[in-house]
């Protein structure tokens, strides 16, 4: 169990229920930004990034200071962690110093469900390694349940750098236990053929046209350039085959929206004009992030809004 009842721990969206899903969506909607509820006030949260973010960490922050707490922003580089001070060390220190709950986001898969295990606060996974990305995906499936009033039989294409993906990974786990129709579409050495292993139902395509035909919802991935190392992928070659055009867009049905985690590489994955179009939801996604961290975050103190 990935979201510890009693600790309020989120670590993954592989283990939990379609119902807790739900629970941490419908308590996202019922919190306002604009008038958010005092359910974090006097309580100190840790932000504790080993990895660059702008969208995850912001949000966070504006999340829980809008609930009233305290927050603290750890980074690796300038902190402690810089001299070799373990990840457990960190840990102990911060809930030490008086954490109620600690985000932490770090290169390595794993990172977070090993601090839950050790330490007594609740530890919010805001990416590890290419594991997951578990508030991504709730954020994702709460902006398709804004758009779509359901996720069950909703058409998905994911198509993009599947394998290096924890937002892909996340998402595949939510989309297909709400029960969407999820399309996964790239070239073999970003959607391996073992990828249909992630979950039940999950369709392999390499034809970007085909993916996105009659889809209801287009979720593009950047390409994690910093992960090719080593890879026969010739970029140029992605370009000509996968990038989201408004041409393969009008594939879709009408009302399609397009979706990406960013941060989005303009004409790589996705054109300029497909970034800026009337259907992309990319903006509107960052925004969806503040209710339903703030959501988590209640959660993770037994205080859903
Ligand atoms: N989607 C996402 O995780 O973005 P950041 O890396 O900017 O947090």
């Amino acid at each position: 169990m990935t979201m510890n009842a009693a600790r309020g721990s989120l670590l993954g969206i592989e283990h939990l229920s379609p119902d807790e899903i739900f629970r941490v969506l419908k308590s996202a909607r019922r919190m306002n930004p604009l008038k958010p509820p005092p359910l974090l006030r006097g309580k100190r949260v840790f932000l504790l990034f080993y990895e660059a973010s702008t969208r995850t960490r912001s949000s966070f922050e504006v999340a829980a200071k809008s609930m009233g707490a305290m927050t603290t922003l750890v980074l690796s580089s300038g902190s402690s962690i810089e001299k070799g001070e373990s990840l457990l060390d960190t840990g102990y220190t911060l809930q030490a110093v008086g954490a109620d709950m600690i985000v932490v986001r770090h290169p390595h898969a794993g990172a977070p469900a090993l601090m839950a295990k050790y330490l007594d606060v609740p530890v919010i996974n805001a990416g590890d390694g290419m594991h997951e990305h578990p508030t991504q995906a709730l954020l994702d499936g709460y902006t398709i349940l804004r758009h779509k009033k359901t996720i069950k039989g909703v058409q998905v294409a994911i198509v993009g750098d599947i394998y290096h993906s924890r937002v892909a990974r996340s998402a595949i786990y939510l989309l297909t236990k709400l029960g969407a129709k999820v399309t996964l579409c790239g070239p073999p050495e970003f959607v391996p053929d073992l990828a249909t292993s992630l979950a039940p139902g999950l369709r392999i395509t390499r034809t970007v046209e085909d993916a996105i035909r009659g889809a209801d919802v287009i979720m593009t991935l950047r390409v994690q350039k910093e992960r090719l190392a080593g890879m026969k992928v010739s970029l140029q070659d992605y370009v000509a085959r996968y990038q989201i055009t408004l041409a393969r867009l009008k594939l879709a049905r009408k009302d399609a929206i397009v979706m990406h985690p960013g941060p989005i590489i303009r004409g790589l994955e996705l054109t300029w004009e497909v970034a800026d179009c009337p259907q992309s939801a990319i903006v509107e996604e960052v925004k969806n992030g503040v209710p339903v961290r703030m959501a988590v975050m209640a959660r993770a103190i037994g205080r859903a809004g």
